[in-house]
């Protein structure tokens, strides 16, 4: 064969080869395998010098029309390629742009987060701010202050958790009730005084009814004459503000240490609005906190004159009031952070 056919020959092969090249690199090795230093064409041309000279430039043109034919069509399978792999890209990583977002989980406030803050907010707008005292507690201010001596056989009912005592020795409790954070404010303020103290409170008790922590928000006012129908009208008021709606709300006698007289108070059954049923036990009313006049002494232990004033003290369950309006049946439900009760119960709510 004679160079000129060979080089025809070789020109074709490589445009051939080129044109069907499956991707880049493989184009690459092409382009090595004709036109690479120790390539086809390089290794063709070593015969030129056999060849007679009045051939030659024809050759050596021949062997650039071949070169620049390979390189335009390389050029070309290039961009070919780079078409065809961003088609099928475009066929892969296709998205459906009408499709409408999935919507990420949704966070609220718990249950009982709400509740306190509505709870705070109807008191602060009634006057009461709020005011928060420590959860670790002397026991004076627990208990002593509050007219609950050692050996008082109310200190039962609040099966306190003791801790090691402090570092002046006296001893120390987890607080039972937030009830010693009135003491701690009338330590500190004089009166007229109106607050509330929300917060977390402990008994070492644990069933179906009760959890070792649980939530109160104690609420007292001491001015020169208060008296319990301002008790009653507060509560009344709050009550109907806290469940939206008008319920009847009583008081029935009771005993507390720290108040004389006493009060349990009871508001009209949500459910069956008095006819009776299962949560007011068929009696038409639940009972929702315990409120009194501050006892005399409660007064004297922080330095305030009985004489000139009076005060009246109320103890409200959180726990209670949140699983009533927002018909929780079983206490512990609250504590147990399970996703699905928890999105039930802030649902469409403000966080
Ligand atoms: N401290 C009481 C308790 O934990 C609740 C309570 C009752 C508070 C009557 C009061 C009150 O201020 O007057 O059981």
């Amino acid at each position: 064969m004679t160079m000129r056919n060979q080089l025809e020959d070789l020109k074709a092969r490589a445009l051939e080869e080129v044109q069907k090249a499956p991707s880049a690199a493989n184009l690459e090795e092409i382009r090595v395998q004709f036109l690479g230093k120790k390539g086809l064409l390089t290794q063709l041309l070593r015969g030129l010098k056999d060849v007679p000279e009045a051939q030659r430039p024809e050759l050596g043109n021949m062997a650039n029309a071949l070169k620049e034919a390979f390189n335009a069509a390389w050029v070309e399978r290039v961009h070919d390629l780079e078409h065809q792999e961003l088609q099928q890209r475009l066929a892969l990583e296709w998205i459906d742009v009408t499709l409408p977002g999935r919507r990420p989980h949704e966070g609220g406030l718990h249950p009982l987060s709400r509740a306190l803050a509505e709870i705070i907010e109807i008191f602060l707008q009634m006057g009461f701010p709020s005011m928060s005292g420590p959860e670790v507690e002397t026991d004076w201010h627990n208990f002593g202050a509050l007219n609950i001596p050692a050996d008082h056989p109310a200190r039962e009912m609040h099966d306190t958790f003791y801790l090691s005592p402090g570092s002046d020795g006296g001893q120390r409790v987890l607080r039972t009730h937030t009830s010693p954070v009135q003491i701690r404010a009338m330590e500190s303020h004089k009166p007229p005084l109106r607050i509330i103290a929300p917060g977390k409170v402990y008994r070492c008790d644990s069933d179906l009814t009760h959890t070792p922590m649980f939530h109160q928000v104690e609420g007292f006012m001491v001015d020169r004459d208060c008296h319990f129908g301002q008790l009653l009208g507060l509560l009344e008021t709050f009550l109907r503000r806290f469940f939206e709606r008008r319920l009847p709300v009583r008081f029935r006698p009771s005993f507390f240490p720290f108040t004389e007289p006493s009060t349990e108070v009871d508001m009209g059954c949500l459910f069956c609005e008095g006819s009776g049923c299962r949560v007011c036990k068929g009696t038409g009313w639940i009972e929702v906190l315990g409120a009194g006049l501050i006892h005399p002494n409660v007064l004297g232990n922080v330095g305030i004159d009985k004489e000139i004033f009076s005060g009246f003290a109320f103890g409200i369950g959180v726990e209670r009031l949140a699983m009533l309006k927002y018909g929780i049946g079983d206490l512990r439900t609250l504590y147990e952070n399970d996703v699905r009760f928890l999105s039930q119960h802030t649902k469409g709510k403000e966080v």
